[in-house]
């Protein structure tokens, strides 16, 4: 390529207002990142219109540090990418609107990025080689999949989870032991002191050949253990419990993942989004690839959590393809993988 691909990225789908200078889709400038997390705490979980006014509150001087700190002028940029779905539908206009008005005044392509894929893309930034095809374990806090990834726009879900996402389980069953919001990287730590073993939680197991998930049976499994042994008297060993939910999450992302790659002969995995960062996750998939020479590839922690970087990733293989959004593109919050 003879020129450098400048774009200006924006994310805002859920709590975190993200803005990201990413060059040819793999050197990231700048890469903001407000988080709302201190805000949402207080009340366990995200708050959708709290989330959208935080945003708006945030968005102007998150954008202009990403330009800052890049070193670039805004008449450098090619083009505005931003998060138009899935999310939280008042949370992706902020962002949507914003680039919008920006694209215009800078007379520069629009380019509406799923927010799945960017997560995917993350993976392109760190690691500069990866080329399609690969799997992608995709899991955070309101998604889990398993896609196939044939080339940078043709995308098969091979699995996804048919009730809560796995960071959503983490979280509700980092709730009932007591441990606050976000509750993935809290169970990740104190599951470092329990045995993996103490309890038996099930593994969702469909009939068919399905490599889907679910996620609600072990979260309940695991309420029920507490209040029985709440009941009987029985003493809680936290440390036991947050061990052995992790095992069994960890089990069933493992074991779907890796037939995954048999099925369809691939040998190199992708893990992306927040319980990415998972350290369970990531040491179990590595011992399990080794064995079968599948490589398992991992962006560094600020990658696999929300961010704009990943957005400005995936914007640039719409970029060179000339996919470019109009003016009237609107927020999906229910965009699929591969749809418009
Ligand atoms: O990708 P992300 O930042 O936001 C969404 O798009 O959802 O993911 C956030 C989720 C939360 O549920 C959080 O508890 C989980 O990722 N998470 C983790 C870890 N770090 C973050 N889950 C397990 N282990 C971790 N170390
Ligand atoms: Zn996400």
């Amino acid at each position: 390529m003879e020129k450098d691909v400048v774009i200006l990225a924006i994310e805002t789908s859920c709590d975190e207002t993200s803005a990201a200078i990413v060059v040819n889709g793999r050197e990231v400038l700048s890469n903001i990142i407000s988080s709302q997390i201190d805000i949402h705490k207080k009340f366990g979980g995200v708050v959708p219109e709290v989330a959208s006014r935080k945003h708006i509150e945030a968005i102007n001087a998150v954008v202009e540090e990403a330009i800052d700190q890049s070193g670039k002028k805004l008449n450098e940029i090619d083009a505005v990418a931003v998060t138009y779905g899935p999310g939280l539908v008042g949370a992706l206009l902020v962002g949507l609107q914003y680039a919008k008005g920006l694209a215009y005044s800078l007379q520069k392509p629009l380019i509406g990025v799923n927010h799945i894929e960017g997560h995917i893309s993350a993976n392109y930034i760190e690691h500069k080689d990866l080329k399609p095809p690969f799997v992608c374990l995709v899991v955070s806090g309101g998604h889990t999949f398993i896609v196939h990834v044939k080339d940078h726009s043709t995308y098969e879900v091979i699995g996804e989870t048919r009730d809560d996402a796995a960071g959503e389980a983490y979280d509700k069953v980092a709730r009932s032991i007591g441990l606050g919001y976000p509750g993935g990287p809290k169970i990740d730590k104190l599951a470092l002191e329990g045995n993996e073993e103490a309890i038996k939680f099930p593994r969702a197991n469909f009939h068919d050949d399905s490599l889907d998930f679910s996620f609600s049976g072990l979260k309940s499994s695991v309420l029920n253990y507490l209040n029985k042994a709440n009941m009987t008297g029985e003493t809680i060993n936290n440390a036991d419990v947050a061990a052995s939910f992790q095992k069994a999450v960890v089990d069933v992302l493992t074991d779907n993942v890796i037939t995954t790659c048999k099925r369809y002969n691939v040998d190199k995995i992708a893990i992306a989004g927040g319980v990415a960062s998972n350290s369970a996750l990531r040491k179990t998939l590595i011992k399990e690839g080794e064995k079968l020479n599948i490589k398992v590839l991992f962006p560094s922690p600020i990658l696999c959590t929300d961010n704009a970087a990943m957005i400005g990733s995936a914007a640039f293989f719409q970029f060179i393809k000339e996919d470019f959004a109009d003016m009237d593109l609107n927020a999906k919050p229910n965009l699929k993988l591969g749809q418009k």
